[in-house]
């Protein structure tokens, strides 16, 4: 093993992620390996398809409009590799099917969707703070063979969002044949982070998509209803475990999960089964105030994480796997009737353990089976994406220590809102509701700031919640299971991923979720919003509700 190759090797020897002190890359001895089992690392046979990157047209080609106006047309699609339907968009004599809209903050945007599909859809901007009329979701949906037209301002922070339609009953189904494409927005922190660190978008610079998938097409049951749909394989930007060649200098990964259900532990491992640290320095709306070096990451569905990976000390020949890694997927719904004694319910920050039933050897739980899922149950460990290192560079950049400035929302005055996710009468439901598109059952009064207290009981399982229109922060966590808490970086249980704006948080089993949100709105009049479960399954069987900001 060569001198470099140990210097790359260096890791820090945590799981949690660390504050970066001074230098971006600190000696901080060596890693643990991460996980028992090695995942499959990613053309074990030599057999591997080049991870694809957008190109100025076509699939998820990038797209500036300037301002311009977009005809976007959602429809079958041919030759959109694993996918069946999507977005066409023609634009100065050039095709894309889902292009990714590359937005300058402060940008008119304006789009007319037509729908030539046999279904009702309609366009959410995940994570763009946009009035009612433009938000896809409580106003009626967009009928076969109708169009809408959306017209609104870019006002949120530099970093990626995503579009999807957003029919009530639909969405799933939707967004698993194609239809979702990805939204940069770029600002001030955005340039000068490319600027520090020579960032190009699609060389340096790129967005991963995951999705899981079954060959077969979308077809919910029952049981994927309860738990999620989850394929039998995940695709990274549309190929399974395909590899990119890399020079020796840092590249930038943008990740989102696009997965109806799936939640995944992200981390990265070189070829010798060592955990790789990277850095952290994003999350869903935006840079973090300061990067943190992290050795995992949860991600959940609609979640985005902002990464960078540091092969300036790799030779060439190393390889890193991004791979997910073997976490308990916390199915504990399908426990409902099963005693779950072999369950450490203290460890797992349970408040109200389930009496163990006296004198019987339970067998352990196999999570992984709860989980369902086939060939991929939901927590198994698989290799995304392989990383080749090939070419060797002169590249010196330093990660800036600052990124952005986040002020915290100040929550003295808060007024806390409990909401409890629950299972009951065979449906999904928040504070005991489901959703009816009539009915705005959370009422917030405009330029307050709220906190919300977000309970999941212990016999549920993982729901990644989001809200539409606003921005929030995480303000803690409270009794996370243990594989959660062994992740946190502060004394309010969060998680370095907690660190940034969010406008989607994975809420765990037994766990407690505080997040603040300030209901500042510069549109006028009323404004409905939801707060759902991207846990597409989930959402299209009602566990949304409506918002309201009076
Ligand atoms: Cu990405 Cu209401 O959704
Ligand atoms: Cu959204
Ligand atoms: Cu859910």
């Amino acid at each position: 093993m060569s001198g470099r190759r140990r210097d790359f090797l260096k890791t820090m020897g945590a799981l949690a992620c660390a504050a970066l002190p001074g230098r971006a890359f600190p000696d901080l001895g060596t890693a643990p390996s991460a996980g028992a089992r090695p995942p499959d690392m990613c053309a074990a046979n030599g057999v591997s398809t080049s991870l694809f990157i957008p190109g100025p047209q076509g699939l998820f080609g990038r797209l500036a409009p300037g301002g311009a106006p977009l005809a976007m047309r959602a429809a079958a699609v041919d030759g959109g590799g694993p996918w069946t339907l999507g977005f066409h968009v023609e634009h100065r004599g050039a095709r894309y099917v889902n292009p990714t809209l590359v937005l300058q903050r402060g940008e008119p945007v304006n789009i007319a969707l037509a729908n030539a599909l046999q279904q009702p859809t309609s366009m959410h901007w995940h994570g763009l703070a946009v009035a009612t009329r433009n938000d896809g979701s409580m106003i009626p949906p967009v009928e076969p063979g109708k169009g809408y037209d959306y017209a609104f301002d870019v006002r949120d922070r530099g970093s990626l969002y995503w579009y999807h339609p957003h029919p009530h009953g639909f969405t799933a189904g939707q967004v698993h044949g194609g239809m979702f494409g990805l939204i940069e927005v770029e600002d001030d922190d955005e340039r000068a982070l490319r600027g520090a660190l020579d960032l190009m978008p699609g060389r340096s610079e790129i967005a991963l998509l995951l999705q899981d998938r079954r060959s077969a097409g979308y077809a919910a049951n029952d049981t994927d209803r309860m738990h999620g749909w989850l394929g039998d394989h995940v695709l990274v930007n549309g190929a399974v475990c395909p590899h990119l060649d890399v020079a020796t200098r840092i590249y930038r990964f943008r990740v989102l999960n696009a997965s109806n259900a799936r939640t995944y532990l992200l981390g990265l491992r070189s070829a010798d089964g060592k955990s790789v640290p990277f850095t952290l320095i994003g999350t869903d709306a935006g840079l973090l105030a300061a990067p943190r070096r992290c050795e995992q990451a949860f991600l959940a569905s609609a979640e985005r994480i902002d990464i960078l990976v540091d092969l300036s000390d790799a030779a060439i020949g190393d390889s890193v796997v991004l791979e997910t890694r073997a976490f308990d997927p916390m199915h504990m719904e399908s426990s409902m009737d099963a005693a779950p004694a072999a369950v450490d319910h203290e460890a797992m920050g349970h408040a109200m353990p389930p009496p163990a039933p006296a004198g019987s050897a339970q067998p352990a739980v196999d999570h992984a089976a709860m989980g369902h899922g086939g060939a991929f149950p939901e927590g198994a460990p698989k290799g995304l994406l392989q990383l080749r290192v090939r070419e060797r560079i002169a590249y010196v950049a330093a990660v800036p220590a600052r990124l952005s400035t986040i002020a915290p929302i100040a929550v003295s005055q808060a007024a806390e809102r409990p909401l409890r996710l629950g299972f009951a009468k065979g449906r999904w439901r928040i504070n005991d509701r489901v959703f009816a598109m009539s009915e705005t059952p959370i009422a917030v009064q405009r330029n307050t700031v709220e906190t919300w207290l977000i309970r999941n009981y212990f016999n549920s399982m993982p729901h990644a919640m989001h809200l539409h229109g606003f921005h929030f922060q995480v303000v803690g966590r409270e009794t996370s299971p243990a594989q959660v808490a062994a992740l946190k970086v502060d004394e309010a249980g969060r998680l370095a991923t907690d660190l940034g704006w969010k406008d989607t948080v994975l809420v765990w089993p037994g766990e407690s979720v505080r997040i603040a949100i300030d209901f500042t709105l510069p549109f006028a009049g009323e404004q409905t919003y939801v707060f759902h479960c991207h846990n597409l399954e989930h959402e299209d069987g009602g566990m949304m509700l409506g918002v309201k900001v009076t």
